[in-house]
């Protein structure tokens, strides 16, 4: 009996894991939470502003909005295709008492129009990002700040890099040359 719950619970928790964290790399990319110390110094090296409007492109547990929302004073949205972390997420969101200014909607961001971002935040694969760009840049308003976390967009130059090369700020508006840190 004993071995029976026990394998059925192991199984559970397998079929779990492999949820939220081997699914999500078919559409896009693994999970992978941004530490919270990284987050704000993202958010401080990109110099958003308090009332911006902050999407987080595969928004994980929301760890970025949230920091956003209560330290930054911002507005977010998250796009987050696993049901399990986005649910998790809305009640890490409703925890911290910030649900009037975030927002989890468990979709593709492939599939969704963010074309109202001032900031967008994303932290994907290189494969994700060649998808993602041509499409999103048809949409977005031209003053966006883009900041990709870990992977550059590969055919942008980006307006800063910070000194280790994991943080890249991209303005539209600002140059499209070819850039040299893919
Ligand atoms: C590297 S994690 C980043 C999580 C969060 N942004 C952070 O920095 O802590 C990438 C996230 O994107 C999600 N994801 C992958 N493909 C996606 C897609 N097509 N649409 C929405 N979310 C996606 C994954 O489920 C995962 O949570």
């Amino acid at each position: 009996m004993i071995e029976t719950l026990f394998y059925i619970g192991l199984t559970g928790a397998t079929l779990v894991f492999a949820a939220i964290v081997i699914l999500p790399v078919f559409f896009g990319a693994p999970w992978h939470p941004t530490s919270l110390r990284r987050v704000r110094q993202i958010l401080d090296f990109a110099g958003v502003e308090p009332g911006q409007k902050i999407y987080d492109l595969g928004s994980g547990d929301g760890r970025v909005l949230i920091i956003a929302a209560r330290q930054y004073g911002m507005t977010g949205v998250g796009l987050e295709i696993d049901p399990i972390k986005a649910w998790i997420s809305r009640h890490v969101v409703k925890f911290f008492g910030v649900q009037d200014r975030v927002q989890i909607v468990r979709r593709s961001f492939f599939d969704y129009d963010f074309s109202d971002a001032d900031v967008l935040f994303i932290y994907l694969s290189h494969q994700a990002l060649d998808r993602l760009l041509p499409a999103m840049r048809e949409r977005l308003k031209p003053e966006v700040k883009i900041i990709c976390y870990g992977f550059c967009l590969r055919s942008l130059e980006p307006t800063k890099v910070n000194a280790d090369k994991t943080i890249f700020v991209y303005q539209l508006h600002k140059g499209t040359r070819l850039n040299a840190y893919s």
